[in-house]
């Protein structure tokens, strides 16, 4: 017997060739598609060398109260596209402390407080993106 099913492919981590961050208006993924944001697995003190490390591409719409795999608690800095928005949560499930990204650059999501002591470094565990 054939079943047919389909999978809905999580957003992988990909590896980041170099590390510099996208201007917002050229935030495309390799098929050129535009991409709501791009969040990265490392940062940097010298915002030229910021956005290393492993990325997760995010699209316009993509909602996500449960990170991808491997993907919680490792998101250092980020770029928001052209005329979106990217919304985070501090724990799973959209609970915890929340807050709005607008299009441009967070070299260093360490400078974003989470909280009252804490910051929004390896703290992202949910997302929401939107475009208008
Ligand atoms: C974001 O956090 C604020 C303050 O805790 C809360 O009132 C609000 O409901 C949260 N928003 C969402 C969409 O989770
Ligand atoms: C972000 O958090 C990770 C893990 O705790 C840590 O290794 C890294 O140094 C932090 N980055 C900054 C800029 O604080």
């Amino acid at each position: 017997m054939k079943v047919l099913f389909s999978v809905l492919l999580p957003p992988l981590f990909f590896e980041g060739l170099l590390a510099q961050c996208p201007a917002p208006s050229e935030l495309v993924n390799d098929a050129g598609e535009k991409l709501c944001a791009r969040m990265f697995e490392h940062s940097n003190m010298y915002f030229d060398q910021s956005c290393g490390g492993l990325y997760l591409d995010v699209k316009n719409g993509d909602d996500f109260p449960y990170m991808p795999s491997g993907c919680g608690n490792k998101i250092s800095s980020l770029a928001v596209g052209n005329r979106c928005t990217l919304k985070v949560w501090s724990k799973s499930g959209k609970t915890g402390n929340n807050r709005s990204f607008n299009a441009g650059m967070v070299y260093q999501l360490k400078d974003f407080a989470n909280g009252l002591f804490g910051n929004w470094n390896d703290s992202i565990n949910a997302y929401y993106c939107t475009c208008t």
